[in-house]
Parts: structure tokens; C-alpha cells; sequence
């Protein structure tokens, strides 16, 4: 067998036809349903008490932080009101050993930590004079202008939380390689407030967020439609998607007698949080090559995240390692200049360092799978380059790095017309697809748009990711091909910053209310 032959095999492994996505898109639709009437399903389907999306209006400063699957940002927002803002921000990488720390306190302590030096260089006056008041304790001599000195922060917390107010919600479980076991079932807002106050800061933890939302409430801020958007969606480090839906389809809680009156419901609308990184968790429809068995034999959490285990950034790099150290293990062919067929041993060549990236979990970034799969240079250089660069490989053939893509590109377009069954089964259970409001054939009526906001590395860096999706969008029947040029994909660029500051001004002012 040549190496072409052999690689086309292993690629041949990530095949997720039309039939699968039909299937995929069934089984997505039946647990949605699932986890809008009762608890503990795969998808959690969270409510989030939010009932409404923006419309462009919306005016205030506000701060908002992220803790997201690798960085932490803390930002400041100004909504002008008019669909635009402002934005000042800083990013900070989350170190390793934090997301596995014996304690919440320290993780925790750590972001207070980021927000105080971030009011320290951007909102300083802010901050000192906070502090001046606080070291001499003088009240306020007029508590009016105080609520003005106090930010009201959104937190962007994504992970599975237990949503019980707009600034409470208990930590369900971590995912994305996060692991710290003190933290969950805490209410992670009140973790963060106490770290908060720990240094005087002048921050109040209003509302809690999970990306999605942050992202669908963005992105109906700044685009806001006919119809206000549909679903936000978060194909980055994870994958998830946030959605409006009928309230008198959340079953669980509108017949949960606790909960009536805790959420304006006037909207008759609720924004959910599906949690779709745990769609089908029980393996039903979901493709699985050896390659994704062992991932998650090894990963901090087997068995669940399922679906996020093959569509999102943390993982796409270790699966894309792990097929090609199965293409080395075939004996019948050479790779990398891997000639004895004979030895059990991988590091039989030379030409792979004995330390290689290549053999170590989580050895390759995602990022290497976008730069290989959109590699068109004469030679594939920058393949081979980089193959020297991450994995330590000083050497590598045009026959090798063609092999090499091929792989790359596979696991992209499983991940890509993964994401469409994700998309597609949320616009079908939106029923959004059934009216046409504008006129048949002619030109795309705005009100006949379905409009969807996106953000995550995902989406923004791999190759043609939103045409792959696109492509697996048409083959679902009840969308076809004219449902599909109905539906616009947008990227809602920090999205899940804006959305928090959205957040946090409705419940600064739900706040004020019960205040007053
Ligand atoms: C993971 C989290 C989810 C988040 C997503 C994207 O799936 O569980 O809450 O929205 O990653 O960041």
C-alpha cells in the first residue's frame, strides 16, 4: 500500500456522510425535547431567567470578565445605544496548574487578582477613589453618585452552571480540561465576590453568563433584525449554543411551581442554554473512530462531552495526533522516514526526536489542524516547517505532509458538519424555517432571515469551516437548500464580553428595583 493509500484509509475514518447527518440531526432534535421537560439528561438544556434579546438600544458602561477554556479577560464596555460600543480590554492566559488547583479560593483569587490590575491601569481614578473611601471609611456624602462608582460586572462563566438568579448559579461540572472538585455545586458568583471584596474593589458580580448568551445577546445587539437572532453559538476551545425558545416548551420550569415570577415573562420567550457538548453522550449517532475512543479513555472526564469531544478547538489537535501516530504504528507503509517496519517502537526514525510532541497527550494545537488544512504553498512548506517546529520532525517529504493534510482536513470537515447538525437542529426546533414572511423567490426579505451569531477560533480560523457546514446544512431535508441561504451566520466578535455588559444592565436595574 502507498502512503497515500494508507492515509486516504485514515481519512476515510472521519467520513460523516448525509445519512449521519439526518440521524445526527433526529436524535439532536429528540434531546432537546428531552432536556426542556426533565433534568439530569444529556443535554441540560439550562434556563437562563433570560427572556428577552436586545434590539440596539441599550446605553451604560459596564465591566465584564470571561473565563473561558484557556484565557481570562477582563473587559470594560460602553454601549452607545446605537447597535455600537467601545471596548477596552485585557486577556491573560489561565496557568495549567490553576484549572486543576486543589481549591476554588485560589482560581478565584486569581481573577480578583487580573480585575484589580485592570481598574489599576484602565479605570484608575475609579479604583483609588474607592479605596480612599473604604481606608477612612467615609460614607458617601451622596449615596446617589456612589451606585455610579460601583461597576456592575457580567461574568462570563463558561462551564455548566445551575442557574438560580440572574447573579447565582451553582457550578454542575467543569469541562475543557478544567478540574477542581471544591468548586462544584458553589455558587460560582459568590466565589468571585468574596475575592472581589477580598481587595476592596469597587465590583459588583451582577449577572452571570454563560458565552453563548454573551454571544447571541452581542450579536442581536449589533445586528439587530427583523426578528431578533436566534442562537449564539461558541465553536472555540468547546462548543455549546444558547437559544431562544417558547417558554411554554421549558416544561420544566414552567411547571415548576418555585420558580413562577422569578423571570418576567411577558416575552412569552426564554433564552436557554443547551449545553450541546454533551449531545449524545450515549454514543447513539455520534461517529467514532478508535482515535476518539481513546481521547476520552484518557481525557479528565470519559464519557461525557461527547459531541464537544469531536467538533471543538481543545480536542480537533489530539485527535489529528493520535490518527497520525496510527499511520505510523501501519507497518505497511513509511512516514516520516520511518523505513523499519519490523520494530514495535515508534521512535524508529531519525528523523522524529525521541522528546516529540508527537507522542505526548495534547502534544499538537488545534491551530496546527487550520495551517495544515489550508496549506496551498508549493511543497507544502509550511506543513514541513511546522512539523519540524511543533514535533520535532527534521525532516518530512511532500508525500509525507500531503498525507498529513489529508488526515488534517478530514478531522476539520467532521468537526464542521458536526457543527451543523448542531445549528441545523436548533433552526428546525425554532420553526423559524416554516413562515416566509417576505415573498417567495424574489430577493431574501430581512424577515425571512435566521440569523445566528458565532464566535470561538473554531469558526474564525479553520478554512472554509462555515462552508463545510454549510454544505451538511443542505442535506438536512426539513432545511434544504433554499432554508439554508435563509439562515445568516455572523461572527459576533467579543461577543461574549458585549453580551455580559447586556446582562449586567438589565439586572443592574432588576437590582435597583428590589433596592428601592
Ligand atoms: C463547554 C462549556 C460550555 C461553554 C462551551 C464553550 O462546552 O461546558 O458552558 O459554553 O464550552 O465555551
Amino acid at each position: 500500500m502507498s502512503l497515500k493509500e494508507a492515509a486516504e484509509r485514515v481519512a476515510g475514518e472521519f467520513e460523516f456522510d448525509g445519512e449521519g447527518v439526518r440521524k445526527a440531526v433526529k436524535e439532536f432534535l429528540k434531546e432537546m425535547d428531552d432536556g426542556l421537560q426533565k433534568d439530569g439528561t444529556y443535554m441540560s438544556q439550562i434556563p437562563t431567567y433570560v427572556t428577552a434579546v436586545p434590539n440596539g438600544t441599550e446605553k451604560g458602561l459596564y465591566m465584564a470578565v470571561d473565563l473561558g477554556g484557556t484565557n481570562f479577560r477582563v473587559c470594560s464596555i460602553n454601549l452607545h445605544g446605537d447597535t455600537t460600543f467601545s471596548l477596552t480590554q485585557s486577556k491573560t492566559k489561565i496557568p495549567k496548574e490553576l484549572m486543576t488547583a486543589p481549591t476554588a479560593q485560589e482560581l478565584f483569587a486569581f481573577l480578583a487578582k487580573q480585575i484589580e490590575g485592570f481598574l489599576k491601569e484602565h479605570h484608575n481614578e475609579h479604583y483609588e477613589g474607592h479605596i480612599r473611601r473604604h481606608k477612612h471609611k467615609t460614607p458617601n456624602a451622596n449615596p446617589a453618585t456612589d451606585e455610579t462608582e460601583i461597576f456592575n460586572l457580567g461574568f462570563t462563566f463558561s462551564f455548566p452552571v445551575n442557574q438560580i438568579g440572574i447573579n447565582r448559579g451553582l457550578l454542575m461540572r467543569w469541562t475543557k480540561g478544567f478540574d477542581i472538585a471544591d468548586a462544584v455545586g458553589k455558587d460560582v458568583c459568590a466565589l468571585l465576590q468574596t475575592e472581589i471584596d477580598r481587595l476592596h474593589l469597587p465590583v459588583r458580580v451582577a449577572a452571570l453568563v454563560n458565552d453563548t448568551v454573551g454571544t447571541l445577546m452581542a450579536r442581536s445587539y449589533t445586528s439587530p433584525g427583523k426578528t431578533g437572532t436566534l442562537l449564539g453559538a461558541i465553536f472555540g476551545t468547546g462548543t455549546n449554543g444558547a437559544y431562544v425558545e417558547k417558554l411554554s416548551n421549558v416544561t420544566k420550569l414552567t411547571s415548576n411551581k418555585e420558580a413562577d415570577g422569578t423571570y418576567d415573562n411577558s416575552t412569552g420567550e426564554m433564552i436557554v442554554n443547551t449545553e450541546w457538548g454533551s449531545f449524545d453522550n450515549g454514543l447513539e449517532v455520534l461517529p467514532n473512530t478508535p482515535y476518539d475512543v481513546d481521547l476520552d479513555k484518557e481525557s479528565v472526564n470519559p464519557g461525557i462531552q461527547m459531541f464537544e469531544k469531536r467538533v471543538s478547538g481543545m480536542f480537533l489537535g489530539e485527535i489529528l495526533r493520535r490518527a497520525i501516530v496510527g499511520l505510523l504504528k501501519d507497518k505497511s507503509v513509511s512516514l516520516f522516514g520511518d523505513s523499519d517496519s519490523s520494530v514495535n517502537d515508534l521512535h524508529t526514525t531519525t528523523n522524529i526526536a525521541k522528546d516529540s510532541a508527537l507522542f505526548k497527550q495534547w502534544g499538537l494545537d488545534t491551530s496546527f489542524l487550520s495551517l495544515a488544512s489550508g496549506d496551498n504553498s508549493a511543497g507544502l512548506k509550511i506543513i514541513r516547517q511546522s512539523l519540524s517546529k511543533e514535533l520535532s520532525i527534521s525532516s518530512s517529504s511532500l508525500e509525507d505532509a500531503e498525507a498529513v493534510k489529508l488526515i488534517a482536513a478530514a478531522v476539520g470537515r467532521r468537526a464542521a458538519r458536526l457543527a451543523a447538525v448542531a445549528i441545523g437542529a436548533t433552526v428546525v426546533q425554532s420553526g423559524r424555517l416554516n413562515s416566509m414572511e417576505g415573498k417567495e423567490g424574489g430577493e431574501l426579505d430581512e424577515r425571512d432571515v435566521v440569523d445566528v451569531g458565532v464566535d470561538g477560533s473554531l469558526v474564525e480560523f479553520y478554512p472554509d469551516f462555515e462552508a463545510m457546514m454549510r454544505g451538511a446544512l443542505r442535506e438536512v431535508p426539513e432545511i434544504g437548500e433554499a432554508g439554508e441561504k435563509r439562515i445568516r451566520i455572523g461572527i459576533a466578535k467579543d461577543g461574549s464580553g458585549v453580551g455580559a455588559a447586556l446582562i449586567a444592565l438589565v439586572a443592574s436595574k432588576e437590582l435597583k428595583v428590589v433596592e428601592e
